[in-house]
């Protein structure tokens, strides 16, 4: 957990998510599905340790709910994760040739399309704690 604070990694994590996530938006149309599904796969565990890393913020806000001044962004993320996570479990059987009914590739597709626009949102509206994370890493030791 001490390892979750350390601002490097998160910097490392977080860069590595977003460009996670502009990938699996590259290679959406193939040919290689086993790349795409590959880099998917990869980003649970990063996802999981993201959100372990922010774990209090998360209990936090929902505890507070609208008393916390970042209850809209709470909100946000629990909307982008729960769309996120349907995107990652959709594309199991659709990789794993489990069904081919439509319901997959549609639900699949139309969540992945919203988890790119959701994650440039989710920078976005995190701007502030990202740039004082990057900040913060410059600063000289004393
Ligand atoms: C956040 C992660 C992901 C995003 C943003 C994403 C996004 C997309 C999008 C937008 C498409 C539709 C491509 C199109 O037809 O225009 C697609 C297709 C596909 N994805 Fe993903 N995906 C993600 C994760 C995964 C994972 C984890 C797997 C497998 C375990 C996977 C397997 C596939 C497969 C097999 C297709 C082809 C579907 C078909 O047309 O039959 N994807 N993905």
């Amino acid at each position: 957990m001490k390892l979750l604070r350390c601002r490097s990694v998160r910097i490392v994590l977080d860069v590595t998510l977003l460009a996670g996530f502009i990938v699996e938006f590259l290679t959406r149309e193939g040919p290689d599905y086993d790349l795409h599904s590959w880099i998917g796969v990869v980003l649970i565990p990063i996802i999981a340790i993201h959100l372990a890393g922010n774990w209090r913020w998360v209990t936090s806000t929902f505890s507070r709910r609208s008393q916390h001044p970042e209850w809209a962004l709470a909100r946000f993320n629990a909307v982008f994760s729960v769309v996120a996570a349907i995107c990652l479990v959709t594309g199991f059987p659709l990789w794993l040739g489990w069904s081919d009914n439509g319901f997959w590739t549609v639900t699949h597709t139309v969540t992945g399309f919203a988890s790119v626009v959701l994650s440039l949102s989710h920078l976005w509206r995190n701007r502030r704690r990202v740039l004082t994370l990057i900040r913060r890493q410059r600063a000289p030791a004393l």
